[in-house]
């Protein structure tokens, strides 16, 4: 038997490793302790088509439409739409279906990459709405209300707003405010939650008479007014990798274009496994919702009492509109980067995270993280503090690690003659394909942007520091126009 992907999936099963990246389950035990042990087991028999009685994915009405209304009611909207091929498909759809007039799109420029992907397919020209920099920690933040109002006075023939929140480091941005101003021009505001599915369920525990103050999360996009929100329901909650939920939560979109544009990007062969776990994940928030949330509220309460304690070790989460539920953490006073932390915690304590960004390593929580999974990481962090706390300081080490994202690129006119270049030599030259860390998927470069000297030492250091960029090659290679940008 030669089976590589399924050799690497049993072997690391059986280094029983503590997940705090996706999906958000983190494992078999949840489906297990909930009573849904047979799905686990005789999967391969319920992975079946359109069998009489399943329903049809683009007509649904039987099983998956009482799914869907199951998440439309847990969520509070119009209409819930289940999703197969992630957030992604349906931020597709969501822009194909709203972009339709002008074919012009305001967009976070630290969006997803399947926001530009969608742009590409629909032909769409984007208007960029620049996050705030947090520049204490080098991460993006939020995207503010008079961002948008400047460019929606600017381009007053745009369609649409699409804008991440959470972005993938938890930061919220004002979404009521941006509603209110989005709708006064008479546009459709779509919110990428893709990293915020959680959040809807616990605003009935935020109002709790035992809830402390300072672990206040953020409300839900379908709750402060937006038309188009996407929920990543594997990324924090029990669903299978891929499955997702696209909530309809107004008229102002065409719902017919917009189920058009759904099965035009999603297969005709949805999976039943998928869809049936964004059924089992419904069910254990109507049946065990509350009771999940407050454990991990209590979980991840102790977890920074604890871990603010620890030497050398920043907690960040204080900033306003944060979902706490991910744990950011910098260890730049014990003097390790982010990408240093992340391979001891795997390597020495089998504990694998989501993201590094610089001095930044964010552990992805999720509603199958058990109290022990934070337990294990704070003893974790505990030892490693012990260890690079004091050599640091033995040998007063305060070499400066910080990498901080460079400063936005401006947008020139997308090449149309194209070479290939080593990425060192780039500077000067207008990108030509986009170049994206993964994670998070959000591009550094986009076809049109000046390549300055910046933007080259961060991508070099991140190759360096063994991190995935799509875009440049093996041989250190990216795609720029034919001639240097003669400014
Ligand atoms: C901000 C953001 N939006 C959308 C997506 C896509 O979500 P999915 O993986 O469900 O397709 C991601 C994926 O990580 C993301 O980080």
């Amino acid at each position: 038997m030669k089976t590589s992907i399924y050799e690497f999936l049993k072997k690391h099963a059986e280094k029983n490793p503590v997940s705090f990246h996706m999906p958000g389950h983190k494992g078999s035990d949840l489906y297990k302790k909930l009573g849904y042990e047979s799905f686990m087991r005789d999967f391969l028999d319920y992975d079946i088509t359109e069998i009489p009685g399943a329903d049809n994915l683009f007509q649904t009405e039987g099983i998956l439409k009482e799914t869907q209304d199951r998440y439309a009611k847990l969520y509070g909207v119009k209409k819930s739409y289940l999703l197969i091929n992630g957030t992604s498909g349906g931020i597709i759809a969501a822009i194909l279906a709203s972009a339709v007039k002008s074919k012009k799109l305001i967009m976070a420029r630290n969006s997803h990459k399947s926001v530009f992907n969608a742009l590409t397919l629909g032909q769409i020209q984007p208007i960029y709405a620049y996050p705030d920099m947090i520049a204490d920690h080098g991460i993006s933040g939020s995207v503010s209300a008079g961002e948008i109002e400047r460019l929606l006075n600017e381009n007053p023939d745009a369609d649409a707003v699409i804008l991440p929140s959470p972005n993938y480091y938890g930061i919220c941005s004002p979404i009521r405010d941006i509603a209110e101003v989005v709708h006064r021009h008479n546009k459709i505001l779509i919110v990428d939650e893709a990293h915020g599915a959680h959040l809807k369920l616990f605003e009935s525990i935020n109002n709790t008479s035992n809830n402390k103050k300072n672990l206040q999360l953020p409300k839900s996009a379908v709750s402060l007014g937006a038309d188009i929100v996407i929920n990543s329901i594997h990324k924090t909650l029990a669903s299978l990798t891929q499955s997702a939920v696209l909530h309809l939560n107004s008229n102002r979109v065409d719902q017919y274009l917009l189920e058009d544009k759904l099965q035009c990007i999603e297969s005709t062969s949805p999976s039943y496994i998928l869809m049936a776990s964004l059924d089992i994940s419904a069910d254990i928030l109507e049946e065990h919702g509350m009771q999940l949330m407050e454990e991990w509220k209590d979980n991840i309460e102790n977890f920074y009492n604890r871990a603010t304690q620890i030497p050398g070790l920043q907690i960040i989460n204080n900033l306003k509109g944060l979902d706490w539920t991910k744990i950011n953490l910098n260890m730049s006073g014990a003097g390790l980067s982010g990408a240093e932390l992340e391979k001891i915690l795997i390597e020495d304590y089998g504990i694998y995270t989501e993201l590094v960004t610089g001095d930044v390593l964010m552990a992805m929580s999720g509603i199958g993280n058990i109290k022990q999974d934070y337990e294990k990481l704070a003893k974790a962090l505990e030892e490693i503090s012990y260890k690079y706390y004091k050599i640091k300081n033995e040998k007063n080490n305060d070499k400066k690690r910080k990498l901080n994202l460079p400063k936005q690129a401006k947008l020139f006119d997308i090449p149309k003659e194209k070479k290939k270049i080593k990425l060192e030599d780039a500077e000067g030259y207008l990108c030509a394909s986009s170049i994206i860390p993964y994670p998070p998927g959000i591009p550094i470069l986009c076809p049109g942007e000046l390549i300055e000297k910046g933007v080259i030492e961060y991508i070099k250091a991140l190759r360096f520091s063994g991190e995935k960029v799509i875009g440049v090659n093996e041989l250190g290679e990216i795609i720029v126009s034919y001639d240097k940008y003669n400014k």
